[in-house]
């Protein structure tokens, strides 16, 4: 049997990373390879970068190409933005990808393609109960896949808090701003939490971001019903699940 393969490109606020994926295992099938995110972070200079990717690795162009950007992505358009440059509102990521590397990209959001590859290959692999997933950085990125499908664009980082937006006051990012220890940061990431329990009652929620190698330090400080437990993929689940929701939407891989 041939390995079918999809390339999954992962926008983050510090770095542009990409690399092709073996869809049977989830696991990369080349080195990863990554570019500082240009600054400004506007719409040219970044779809720049995911060209000079993709010619790194001379794709033939039966592969597809998917591409998970920090916003949400309706019908490949960005709507708002929080955490790179303010100049993306109303941009088609589709589009303008597509016009750049003249050829089709599924684009994500972000945490979708991270949470969908932890349902696919990771911590909640084959679940098909409710589980919600988290990425901690910059941000908070949120996913939710309820059956095995994924409910795109759930954006729970920026529910209200009696603090405001929750990302905010609870991002690992803030943790570091503010010099909070883990129990610290662990009691704003328990009001957080939660709220998230009460509003979408999920089996299971799943953390990832930077932050969660360290998980022991801050997860077991939690008190919540569902278990909630460290993703695997870590730093390549953004650019794994964008490869595979590529490849479902070509058709070259079935869903859940
Ligand atoms: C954005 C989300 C993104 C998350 C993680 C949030 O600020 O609104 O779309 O998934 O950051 O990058």
């Amino acid at each position: 049997m041939t390995t079918k393969i999809a390339f999954g490109v992962d926008v983050g606020g510090s770095g542009i990373k990409g690399a092709p994926v073996d869809l049977a295992t989830g696991d990369l099938a080349d080195d990863r390879f990554k570019i500082a995110t240009p600054q400004p972070s506007t719409p040219d200079a970044v779809v720049d970068v995911i060209c000079e990717l993709l010619d790194h690795f001379s794709l033939p162009v039966t592969v597809p190409v998917g591409v998970a950007f920090p916003a949400p992505i309706i019908d490949g358009q960005v709507p708002w933005i929080a955490n790179l440059d303010q100049s993306w509102t109303g941009v088609n990521l589709g589009e303008a990808v597509q016009a750049g590397t003249g050829r089709h990209c599924t684009v994500v959001n972000d945490a979708d393609a991270a949470g969908y590859a932890e349902v696919m290959y990771g911590a909640a692999k084959g679940h098909m109960g409710t589980v919600a997933i988290f990425t901690l950085g910059t941000g908070i990125g949120s996913a939710l896949v309820t059956g095995g499908r994924l409910w795109p664009n759930s954006e729970l980082g920026h529910i209200t808090l009696p603090k405001g937006d929750a990302e905010k006051w609870t991002a690992a990012s803030i943790k570091d701003k503010e010099g909070l220890t883990y129990p610290q940061w662990a009691k704003r990431l328990q009001v957080y939490f939660d709220e998230i329990e009460k509003l979408f009652s999920p089996d299971l929620i799943v953390v990832g971001g930077g932050v969660s190698r360290k998980h022991e330090k801050f997860l077991p400080l939690l008190k919540l019903r569902p278990p909630i437990i460290p993703a695997e993929l870590r730093n390549t689940a953004g650019i794994v699940g964008a490869a595979v929701l590529a490849a479902q939407e070509s058709g070259l891989l079935k869903r859940l």
